[in-house]
């Protein structure tokens, strides 16, 4: 999604404290977060996320939420700036729009104790966590890209929820409102056309990422990765399997989208993450990667 005319007109607004309280967490396991992960399953990402588990020093587990419910959950990388991954359940949409927010910051992440998400200053420098200020006026035209995009979130509410930005990395313009966009639709299509609870509701699990690039940073503090990537799985009503489907581009103007075997994936993060064993959802979503699904 385009960020920057948004954020001219989030300018103009008065500003408002949302009733939005995120909680960052020592595991995903407290505060009901596992309901964001397929089978309470957290994805393993040897040397940052093991068994639930991270480096506290240097990442941070958010467990996002707004207006009294959680939403979705988020791996912070607090030296970076940007999120690692964030995990949500895809329950179809109610096809509202995007919402009118303005773009808000974790108080928790620069050890205030309040737990309310707020609004995110213009001229703040936040320590552990990147704000507005961070993306105002940049040359190399970096919008502020959702991991979990407003428009895979069921209401309203949880639309806003995704306006933190703390679930957001510097994501090239034309990337973001190419074809990144473009996955992101189709995969909402697949996985309201083919996922499905037990009681025939749309249902799925999805986890979106970014790679950090070694060198190159927003405004000296704010980590641009170099990769986007983003993965799936469900339970598919008619073949009685879990489905799943992986998908990732580069971070350049005009980059493509690449469809690929949630497998593949796991091993392309594997080779980047010090050729450990990087492993998204568990093995049962392996097994199953229709070829007409993986689209
Ligand atoms: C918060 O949630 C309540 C109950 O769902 C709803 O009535 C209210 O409009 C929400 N408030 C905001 C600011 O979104
Ligand atoms: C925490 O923030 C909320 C919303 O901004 C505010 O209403 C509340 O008074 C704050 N609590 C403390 C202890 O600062
Ligand atoms: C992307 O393209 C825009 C417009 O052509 C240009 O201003 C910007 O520097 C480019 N950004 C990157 C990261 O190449
Ligand atoms: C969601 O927000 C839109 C725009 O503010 C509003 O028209 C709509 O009634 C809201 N939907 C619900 C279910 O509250
Ligand atoms: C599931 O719901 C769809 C419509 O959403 C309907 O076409 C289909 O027949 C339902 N399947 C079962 C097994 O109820
Ligand atoms: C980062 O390093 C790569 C490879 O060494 C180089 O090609 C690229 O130009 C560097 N980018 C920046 C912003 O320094
Ligand atoms: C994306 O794919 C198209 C068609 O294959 C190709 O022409 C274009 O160069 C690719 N873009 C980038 C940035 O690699
Ligand atoms: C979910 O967990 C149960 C119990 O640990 C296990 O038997 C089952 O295979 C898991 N299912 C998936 C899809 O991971």
């Amino acid at each position: 999604m385009m960020e920057v005319l948004k954020l001219l007109s989030g300018l103009l607004l008065v500003s408002f404290l949302p009733p939005g309280l995120s909680e960052v967490v020592e595991q995903f396991s407290e505060n009901n977060c596992v309901q964001f992960f397929l089978n309470g399953t957290t994805p393993n990402i040897p040397s940052i996320l093991v068994d639930g588990k991270v480096n506290q020093n240097h990442y941070k587990l958010i467990c996002q939420k707004y207006n009294n419910t959680y939403r979705f959950a988020t791996l912070y990388d607090t030296t970076n700036r940007i999120p690692v991954f964030s995990a949500y359940k895809f329950t179809g949409t109610d096809g509202g729009k995007r919402p009118n927010q303005n773009w808000m910051i974790e108080p928790q992440l620069n050890g205030k104790e309040n737990t309310s998400m707020k609004e995110s200053g213009t001229v703040d420098e936040y320590n552990n966590q990147a704000g507005n200020k961070d993306y105002l006026n940049n040359i190399e035209r970096m919008s502020r890209g959702h991991l979990f995009p407003n428009g895979h979130a069921s209401d309203n509410d949880t639309r806003k929820s995704t306006f933190t930005l703390t679930n957001v990395v510097p994501q090239a313009e034309s990337f973001n409102s190419g074809s990144w966009n473009t996955m992101e639709t189709r995969v909402k299509n697949i996985m309201e056309q083919s996922c499905k609870d037990k009681y025939n509701k749309t249902e799925a699990y999805v986890v979106t990422g970014a790679v950090p690039s070694h060198n190159n940073t927003l405004n000296n503090r704010v980590n641009i990765p170099s990769l986007m990537w983003s993965a799936y799985c469900c339970k598919n009503p008619l073949s009685d399997t879990w489905i799943s489907g992986a998908h990732w581009g580069a971070n350049k103007n005009h980059s493509n989208t690449t469809s690929l075997p949630l497998a593949d994936l796991n091993n392309k993060l594997s080779k980047i993450y010090d050729d450990k064993n990087v492993l998204l959802f568990s093995e049962e979503c392996l097994a199953t990667a229709a070829a007409s699904i993986v689209g």
